[in-house]
């Protein structure tokens, strides 16, 4: 019997009865599936899991897709990106090991970004390395008025590497200058669920549209600051073995650097792309 246990925080939950890995009735899943979208963020606790078996749970929130950053894909199983802080020889590789820092969402740089993230720890350090989750549903919700009212309506001008350079050198050049900037709302709907959000982040977005670059860069400093206050976030601390989806499309997270850089910080992820494009 699976249950659903709220975190104590403004979003995530945790299910309790099941973990990855092992059969479960489809009205089971179904549940699951609600409390994915209610609470934005959810944590399984479990044995580690095999790459096969991380891919076949994580396809039944959506159809997979591989990751542009090609030289970290999983050679069996290309949905599957390695995230990692060390190379094959057991090297610190430091563009691994800045990827998913600071306050993002993922993907929305593409036309339709991703329903979903899914990430499972294989290995961790002894401390630190927490992951941050905000909920931009409520972010709107509660935004100020003042400031709500001058967002609303917004659109705004998207690209890898927007605005910071913590990709570098994880997409190939020759992929990177096919890519072309995208337009989202500032507050976007999630299509699945009808809930606005804030939208836009602070690493793939280059400005608002149509605004001169000062005012664009006051505004979104502002829409920044208050969408990563505390009120709003909850915070994973890894287990090895602990499997944990974002609703990308309603919340940001944000990974810290904050751990020994000589041990080993290591995870599956994989993308749930958006069915309703
Ligand atoms: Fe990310």
């Amino acid at each position: 019997m699976i249950e659903i246990k709220k975190q104590d925080g403004p979003l995530g939950a945790e299910i309790l009865g099941w973990c990855p890995g092992m059969p479960i009735a489809d009205a089971d899943f179904r549940a699951i599936d609600q409390a994915f979208l209610d609470n934005l963020v959810l944590r399984f606790r479990g044995p580690v899991l095999a790459p096969q078996a991380f891919r076949d749970f994580a396809a039944r929130f959506g159809p997979l897709r591989p990751h542009v950053a090609k030289s970290y894909r999983d050679a069996a199983f290309p949905e599957i990106v390695n995230m990692t802080n060390q190379d094959a020889q057991g090297n610190y590789d430091a563009v691994g090991a800045g990827r998913g820092v600071g306050w993002h969402s993922d993907g929305t740089f593409e036309p339709l970004p991703p329903k979903g993230t899914m990430l499972h720890a294989l290995a961790l350090p002894d401390y630190g390395g927490n992951t941050l989750f905000a909920n931009m549903v409520l972010a709107y919700e509660r935004m100020p008025e003042k400031l709500r009212s001058r967002v609303e309506g917004l659109t705004a001008r998207c690209r890898l590497r927007g605005r910071k350079h913590h990709t570098q050198g994880i997409v190939a050049a020759e992929d990177l200058s096919k890519m072309k900037d995208v337009f989202h709302p500032v507050i976007r709907v999630n299509p699945e669920t009808g809930r606005k959000s804030v939208f836009v982040n602070p690493h793939h977005i280059v400005c608002i549209e149509g605004m001169p670059d000062a005012d664009s860069e006051a505004l979104l400093a502002e829409i920044f600051e208050w969408c990563t206050r505390e009120e709003f976030q909850w915070q994973q601390e890894w287990r090895v073995g602990d499997t944990v989806i974002w609703e990308n499309r309603s919340a940001w997270h944000c990974g810290r650097a904050d751990y020994p850089k000589n041990q080993l910080r290591k995870f599956m992820r994989t993308t749930i792309c958006d069915p309703t494009g």
